[in-house]
């Protein structure tokens, strides 16, 4: 449903430049990108998530423009990194707060979900695993785009990645690599736990790698974790 109606408005973007509109279209068409938010305990949300740049209201910060044209940071108004979050909550049954600061025209996000800020901990937003020089309604989103909340963001040593085969063999070792998603590299010690009956948890070793042998056919998810860190995104593998 979601997909159809990116289709839809995907083709009505291209219908205005085939009839040769001599400017870029001044609408907000939207766009769908892939939305993570790793709370304090757990997973708040991970999947894709349709948005376009609208009006947010919060119960500490009000009702405010979440467009991309806060602040000026924008000519044009699309989806953003808050708008995002906005709509994957409606969606899905979660709220989140933050506090409205009128000199950068966006919204300090104080919770999300069950995980409120500390006094030293604080949410960050990343895309592509790169901290957002601007504020989460300042900052548009593309289709596509990986992008991720992430509840104590600014002093954790990694963002960590997960990467591995898409299909499997019922009893056949298939190999996972935990890495660094802002540098690439390897993390070791992270564990890596799998869904499915029988599957485990293993540790990564020296270079970031772990070794599943799946007996149960069907669906895995994966997702890897160590204390310092914050969590990777899932992997499902399909065991067949
Ligand atoms: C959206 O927020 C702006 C302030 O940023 C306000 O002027 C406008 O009236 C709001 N629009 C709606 C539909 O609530």
């Amino acid at each position: 449903m979601l997909f159809q109606t990116y289709l839809i408005l995907h083709t009505l973007a291209l219908a205005w430049f085939a009839i040769g509109t001599p400017v870029a279209p001044d609408v907000n068409i939207g766009t769908v990108v892939n939305l993570r938010i790793e709370g304090a305990e757990k997973t708040i949300f991970e999947g894709p998530i349709f948005t376009r740049g609208h009006n947010v209201t919060t119960v500490a910060g009000g009702n405010h423009h979440c467009d991309g044209t806060n602040n000026h940071e924008n000519p044009r108004p699309g989806p953003t990194c808050t708008s995002a979050l906005d709509s994957a909550g409606k969606e899905h049954g979660f709220t989140f707060d933050g506090t409205f600061d009128p000199e950068f025209d966006d919204f300090f996000i104080t919770r999300i979900g069950d995980s409120p800020q500390t006094a030293t901990q604080f949410w960050g937003i990343l895309v592509g695993f790169e901290f957002t020089p601007v504020g989460g309604c300042q900052q548009r989103v593309h289709l596509g785009d990986d992008v991720l909340w992430a509840f104590d963001a600014f002093s954790k040593n990694h963002f960590l990645k997960l990467a591995g085969p898409v299909t499997a063999r019922s009893g056949q070792p298939v190999r996972f690599m935990v890495t660094d998603g802002m540098t690439g590299g390897g993390v070791a010690g992270a564990r890596v736990v799998a869904s499915g009956r029988g599957a485990g948890s293993q540790v990564s070793d020296a270079s970031g790698h772990v070794t599943f042998t799946f007996n149960a056919r069907g669906v895995h998810d994966l997702k890897a974790d160590r204390d310092d860190s914050i969590r990777s995104n899932g992997v499902s593998v399909l065991v067949v």
